[in-house]
């Protein structure tokens, strides 16, 4: 067996990189509950994929044949309806993951220098999971299905000049037909994972070039010469970290320390990704809306019209905006904030915990202003809910922009060189 390994070894560096991103990765040993999501991203994908391709056995990607090719799978094909559970489950679960992921980086500032670039890897991540997702919502052609892609290829009509014919090039006709629904299988069965999966590979390459960052944003790695012996960690780290940095006693080694870690929060998460699966499946109308269960016809356009959950913080920020040109580009522009978050924050300090009271409730209120705003986006339509989704609106942008501004002179508390033992 030694010699047989030897022998792969010698071909491909399968040990060594395992050893460098995996098994010898040096973790800060302070990594929390929040260090749990990007883990649980990756399975999520594993589990999007895998599920996909089944599904793909049996689905058609015609106008004519699709909605009951999707009923054919849920009631014929078998183990089928779990197939397609665990997939449009996952979508939500991945969301969900990735939300929580996403937050972790704000309040521990692991967007910041040197991660800017890590974190644009991730924001490029959520532009083609949400265009993945709305691709696979198109699929199954229900009513929301089809309306719902009305809706948001109508958006680009908006762009002046060229916007009709955008319309008409991403339909691949003049409404939305089997040529779109065609085009769309093509995008979200294997162009869009393809980039997210390359882009997931891009994003760990990133992560592990910097290293990780901690609750407490204090560096683990050091110029070299710079720490004693006692210093540095004694445990085993592999050398392509330790002969360009310093490492601090901070760290541990990824395995068994982080997996085991993991493993506890993939255990919960199994628990509850299951529940769901087999006993709240369409999550009240959230995860697989009621209208879906419908065969999409064109010449009924159905009461209310909202995307999934996960986007409806963006609806509510184009709907907040009467003109269809301005809330476009307020939509947009809400992710594109998100990219430029590393230069909105001019602060050194990482971690909310040494960052001013100012920092921590901006942070906070942004988080209550999303879910807010996700509320509105979701549910139909009333007087009340524009000028909320106004307001809302405003104090969304009014995060970054007050972020900017505090955080030039911020008054924060003396982070220590070493990790709080
Ligand atoms: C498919 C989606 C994604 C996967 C599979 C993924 C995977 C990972 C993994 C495995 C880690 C290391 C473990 C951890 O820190 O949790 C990580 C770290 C990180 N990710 Fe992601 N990620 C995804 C999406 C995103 C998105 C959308 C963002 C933000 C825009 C993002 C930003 C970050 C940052 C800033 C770190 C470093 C955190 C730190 O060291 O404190 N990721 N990611």
């Amino acid at each position: 067996m030694q010699a047989f390994l030897a022998w792969i070894e010698a071909r491909i560096p399968m040990m060594r990189v395992a050893n460098m991103h995996a098994i010898q990765y040096p973790a800060p040993r302070n990594m929390n509950f929040w260090y749990v999501f990007g883990f649980l991203a990756t399975i999520v994908l594993v589990n999007q994929i895998v599920t996909g391709i089944w599904l793909t056995m049996n689905f058609n990607p015609t106008a004519e044949g699709a909605f009951a090719s999707v009923e054919y799978i849920m009631r014929e094909i078998d183990y089928g309806w779990i197939i397609r559970y665990m997939h449009s489950t996952g979508a939500s679960a991945f969301f969900i993951v990735v939300y929580m992921h996403m937050f972790r980086g704000m309040i521990y500032g692991s967007y910041q220098k040197p991660r800017e670039l890590l974190w644009i890897f991730g924001m490029l991540i959520y532009l083609a999971l949400m265009a993945e997702a709305f691709m696979g919502y198109v699929l199954p052609w229900g009513q929301m299905s089809y309306w719902g892609a009305q809706v948001i290829v109508s958006l680009f009509s908006a762009i002046p000049v060229i916007g009709p014919d955008l319309v008409q090039w991403i339909q691949g006709d003049y409404v939305i037909s089997g040529a779109t629904l065609n085009r769309f299988f093509a995008l979200h069965v294997i162009a869009l994972p393809l980039v997210i999966v390359i882009l997931v590979f891009l994003h760990i390459i990133a992560l592990h070039e910097v290293g990780s960052n901690n609750p407490d944003g204090v560096a683990i790695k050091h110029k070299k010469g710079s720490l004693s012996e006692d210093e540095k960690t004694k445990f085993e780290i592999h050398e392509y970290y330790t002969s360009k940095y310093d490492i601090a006693d901070d760290v541990v080694p990824f395995f068994p320390h982080i997996v085991l870690k993991d493993l506890v929060a993939f255990c919960i998460f199994l628990a509850a990704f299951t529940y769901i699966m087999f006993f709240a499946p369409e999550m009240g109308g959230k995860f697989l809306e009621h209208p879906n269960f419908e065969i999409a016809n064109p010449l009924k356009t159905p009461a209310h019209i909202f995307p999934v959950w996960y986007f409806t913080p963006f609806y509510a920020i184009l709907k907040a905006v009467p003109d269809k040109l301005f809330g476009v580009i307020a939509m947009f522009g809400a992710i594109i904030f998100l990219f430029l978050l590393p230069w909105f924050d001019r602060g050194t300090v990482k971690s909310w915990r040494y960052r001013s009271g100012l920092h921590k409730l901006n942070l906070l209120v942004f988080a209550g202003v999303f879910i807010f705003l996700g509320y509105l986006g979701g549910t139909p339509q009333e007087n009340w809910k524009i000028t909320a989704s106004q307001i809302l609106t405003v104090m969304y942008f009014g995060f970054f922009i007050l972020l900017f501004i505090y955080s030039k002179n911020e008054t924060t508390k003396p982070v220590p060189a070493r990790i709080p033992k």
